[in-house]
C-alpha cells in the first residue's frame, strides 16, 4: 500500500546514542516516551497496522544529531506497541551499521528537517504544520498526500516554521488547547478517518 498519511515530529532531545537506557526513556533517551508514543499513536490500530502511514523524527539530541529515524507502516515487522518495545527497535536501528537494517520497517539516515521537507516536497507532498493558532482543521479539505509537522514538548523552532513556508503548505490548529504531541497524531487519524469514511454498502441499511 502506497504512503497516504505522512508525520514529521521535530524531536530537540530525543538521543542519537545507540546505547540508551530503556530504563530511563525521558531523561537520557532524551524524550524518548515522546519519542515511542508518537510512533505508536502514528502506527498503532487494534489489532493491525497502519499501512498507509509513515512516521519521521528528526532527532536533534547528542552525540551525533541531526538523525532521521523513520518508521514505515507498510513494511514493519515484528515490532509491539509499548513505548519500551517502540524504543528498543530504535537503538537496534540507531547500532545497525550503515547500509544494514535491523527492521524492514525502520530506517536511520543522517538527514535534518530541512533535508527532509525539501526531499518530501519533491516528491509532491503538501505540508501540514501543525499549530494552535493556525486555521480550524473542520474548515480545510486535506490534500491527497499530506505530512503533518508537528513539534515536541516545546514546540517547532520558529526557524523551521519559517523554512517550511517555502513550500506548499498550511498552518492547521486542532483549536485552542495545547495538546500532546502523541495526542494531536490520534486526533489528526481520527479526523481523517472520520472524512474518509464511506456510507455503509445498501444491503447493510436494512
Ligand atoms: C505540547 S505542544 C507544544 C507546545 C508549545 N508550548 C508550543 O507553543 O508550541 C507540541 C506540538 O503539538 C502540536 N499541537 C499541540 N496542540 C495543538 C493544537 N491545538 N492544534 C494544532 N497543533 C497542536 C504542535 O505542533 C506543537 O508544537
Amino acid at each position: 500500500m502506497s504512503v497516504k498519511r505522512e508525520f514529521v515530529v521535530f524531536a530537540r532531545k530525543a538521543t542519537t546514542a545507540p546505547d540508551f537506557p530503556l530504563n530511563d526513556l525521558p531523561g537520557k533517551g532524551g524524550r524518548m516516551d515522546l519519542v515511542a508514543r508518537c510512533i505508536c499513536n502514528a502506527l498503532w490500530i487494534s489489532h493491525d497496522l497502519r499501512r498507509d502511514t509513515r512516521i519521521h523524527i528528526i532527532a536533534y539530541g547528542r552525540p551525533n544529531p541531526p538523525l532521521c529515524i523513520t518508521f514505515d507502516g507498510s513494511t514493519l515487522r515484528r515490532v509491539s506497541p509499548d513505548e519500551r518495545n517502540i524504543a528498543s527497535w530504535i537503538r537496534k536501528a540507531l547500532k545497525a551499521e550503515s547500509g544494514r537494517k535491523a527492521n524492514p520497517g525502520i530506517t536511520v539516515q543522517k538527514r535534518g528537517f530541512q533535508e527532509l521537507v525539501k526531499e518530501l516536497e519533491a516528491e509532491g507532498k503538501f505540508f501540514y504544520v501543525m499549530h494552535e493558532r493556525g486555521r480550524s482543521i473542520d474548515d480545510v479539505e486535506i490534500h491527497e498526500n499530506p505530512v503533518f509537522i508537528l513539534g515536541d514538548h516545546i514546540g517547532l523552532p520558529k526557524k523551521e516554521e519559517s523554512f517550511v513556508e517555502r513550500f506548499p503548505h498550511e498552518k492547521l490548529s486542532l483549536g485552542n488547547i495545547s495538546y500532546l504531541t502523541s495526542q494531536c497524531i490520534t486526533i489528526i487519524h481520527y479526523i481523517l478517518d472520520k472524512k474518509l469514511r464511506r456510507p455503509p454498502p445498501p444491503a447493510a441499511l436494512s
